[in-house]
């Protein structure tokens, strides 16, 4: 189930270091947001920190709150292992068990909601994630080959394929384009496309032509300098973003002057 996202004035921290400051954005539900701006300006930081895995890393912290459909996701009794079962995360280089079948892969996460699953009810999960996955045509014969020997745009879907196994209500994607070719990216701006019906979709992308195809909504985060903390600048429609967005830092960096 789709469910909107809601951050208000959150500062984000590595031990004492300010990545990210003051974000406060709105994000609905069935669309997809896109992060740009130079590298190091805290895109990766600030999309963690939607799904909790920001606090994985030693010393990371945050200020202010998340909510997802109106709950906070840093309230009291919150179960972080919880949140990122309900957020899932695609990242930039496909992180599939190499030597695990291609079936494993995608129940990986479902097995650990439901440990008894049964057989027919895991084999038409694997069948609809791998449908969602636009991947089924292509291992509907080779279920139990290894998920290492597929190609690396293979590997991405089979990635998304595991993160939509638990029905998550949102989808974190961290340049999830960014180690593939052009067809297997093609492919996956496709599925993005599709899978918006049903998800809330946040995707960091370094491509600007990826980010005007695939996207609703665009944020621009920017950084004053090294050892600055990197803000969210401007917030708008992905057309306006792109053709006429209000603040220079972004013209200039959607028209490819800097960064
Ligand atoms: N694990 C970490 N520990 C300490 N600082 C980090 C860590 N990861 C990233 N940073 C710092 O946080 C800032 C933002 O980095 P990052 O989120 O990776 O930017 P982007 O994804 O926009 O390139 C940078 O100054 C980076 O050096
Ligand atoms: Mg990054």
């Amino acid at each position: 189930m789709s469910k909107s996202i809601e951050v208000q004035d959150l500062n984000v921290y590595y031990s004492d270091f300010l990545a990210v400051e003051g974000v406060s954005i709105d994000i609905e539900p069935r669309s997809v947001t896109a992060f740009i701006g130079p590298s190091g300006c805290g895109k990766s930081t600030f999309l963690r920190t939607l799904n909790r895995m920001h606090e994985v890393i030693s010393g990371g912290h945050v200020k202010g709150r998340v909510l997802i459909d109106g709950d906070d996701l840093y309230g009291p009794g919150v179960d972080p292992v919880l949140v990122r079962r309900h957020v899932g995360m695609v990242f930039q280089r496909p992180n599939p068990f190499p030597t695990m079948s291609i079936r494993e892969n995608v129940l990986a996460g479902a097995k650990l909601n439901d440990k008894r699953m049964s057989k027919s009810d895991a084999d038409a999960l694997v069948e609809k994630s791998l449908q969602g996955a636009n991947l089924w045509n292509e291992v509907k014969d080779r279920l139990d080959k290894p998920g290492g020997g597929l190609s690396g745009g293979q590997q991405q879907r089979l990635c998304i394929a595991r993160a939509i196994a638990v029905s998550p209500d949102v989808l974190l994607m961290d340049e999830p384009c960014s180690a593939l070719d052009p067809i297997s990216t093609f492919a996956i701006e496709e599925l993005i496309g599709e899978l918006k019906s049903e998800y809330t979709i946040v995707i960091v992308t370094h491509n600007m032509q990826q980010a005007s195809r695939v996207s609703d909504k665009t944020a621009f985060f920017n950084i004053a300098g090294t050892g600055k903390p990197g803000k969210l600048i401007e917030y708008n429609d992905t057309a306006t973003i792109f053709t006429a967005p209000t603040v220079q830092a972004t013209e200039d960096y959607v028209s490819g002057r800097f960064g």
